[in-house]
């Protein structure tokens, strides 16, 4: 599947949740609780349904985001399913972390179980090492057990495990360099990101809002300059750079700063009540539910709905023009 603006799609992230037993005051206001009703969430079968119409056009790597995916039921047969589907080459999940290290039925780890179900990547949200700033940002007192869940994927053997941290100004600015240890330590890709508008809460402000150039500068100062590592790709728009003498990679994210930004895009958003979304920055989205519940609708119906909106994908985002206030990230996935 290629674009218009020749940008390859072969990546698809499918959110299958939107719920969470967080609240991250950037991606979902506080406490608020107006679930999607349950109907209309896509089914395991139905989302599993896309992704197999999506690798017959060319989709070969899948991450499932939410929410929170490890919150719905019977996920871990959900994984099983999907890596069962020819063609899907990689499959990764983003998670807050905090349900890895919870015993399943058969007495192992998720974070192993989902090793087990072909997942190859695991990529975690960890903004601070604060307990008690985690607790204020994330609106939950689960540091540790984020903690436990970071040290569950290691046990686990994952190919690649990735730290997310979302830059603020006054809320992380002082950890940037213990976060860089930290992940030193455990032999984590960290990867810092730019604080994106996808909040109803008010959050992208210019006191909160830490540019990537910037917390890289502030990281230079203390551990030498940084050397840029452009070969290094993750199929998303990070930019790789090794610290001199130690060998540790960290990216930087830089959504709203770096103007090349979308330029690499091979991404397309599944939400989880089925809209698909051509780009996370433009209010575009395209319900695929409806092709999806419509029983006179094959497959190749799905597939050229895929290909409709793959012609609608933009150049670029538009989070510095037009972004849209009211659409919560937790809706969206990540
Ligand atoms: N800006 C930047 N990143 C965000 N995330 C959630 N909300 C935002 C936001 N407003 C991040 C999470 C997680 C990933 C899925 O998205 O921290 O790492
Ligand atoms: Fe949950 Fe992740 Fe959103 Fe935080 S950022 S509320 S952990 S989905």
């Amino acid at each position: 599947m290629e674009d218009r603006f020749g940008h390859h799609i072969s990546y698809l992230r499918v959110s299958i949740t939107d719920r969470c037993n967080e609240r991250c005051q950037y991606c979902m206001p506080y406490e608020e609780q107006d679930w999607l009703d349950r109907s209309n969430v896509l089914s395991y079968e139905e989302l599993l349904r896309v992704i197999r119409v999506g690798a017959g056009l060319g989709v070969s790597k899948v991450r499932i985001t939410g929410g929170e995916p490890l919150t719905r039921r019977n996920v871990l047969w959900f994984f099983e399913q999907l890596q069962a589907i020819e063609k899907i080459e990689d499959i990764g999940i983003s998670t807050n972390g905090t349900l890895l290290a919870r015993a399943t039925e058969d007495g192992i780890t998720t974070a192993q179980a989902l090793k087990n179900a072909g997942v190859r990547t695991v990529n975690i949200s960890l903004d601070t090492l604060d307990p008690a700033e985690y607790a204020k940002a994330t609106g939950r007192d689960y540091f540790d057990r984020a903690i436990e869940g970071i040290d569950a994927a290691r046990e686990a053997g994952f190919e690649k495990i990735k730290i997310n941290s979302v830059l603020m100004r006054h809320r992380n600015e002082h950890e940037l360099w213990d976060l860089v240890e930290f992940a030193r330590e455990r032999d984590l890709l960290l990867r810092f990101i730019e604080l994106m508008p996808v909040s109803t809460t008010e959050v992208l402000t210019e006191e909160n809002f830490l540019p990537a150039g910037e917390a890289k500068k502030l990281l230079e100062f203390r551990l030498g300059k940084f050397e840029a590592r452009p070969n290094i790709r993750t199929n998303g728009p990070a930019s790789y750079y090794e610290i001199p003498g130690t060998g540790q990679i960290i990216g930087f994210i830089g959504a709203m700063t770096n103007l090349h930004f979308c330029e690499t895009c091979n991404k397309l958003r599944l939400t989880c009540e089925g809209k698909l979304r051509p780009c996370l920055g433009s209010h575009h989205e395209f319900d695929m539910r409806e092709v999806l519940r419509d029983t006179s609708m094959t497959d190749e119906d799905v597939a050229k709905f895929f290909l409709d909106v793959v012609d609608r994908k933009p150049e670029q985002h538009e989070f510095r023009e037009n972004y849209q206030p009211g659409r919560r990230m937790v809706a969206i996935g990540g």
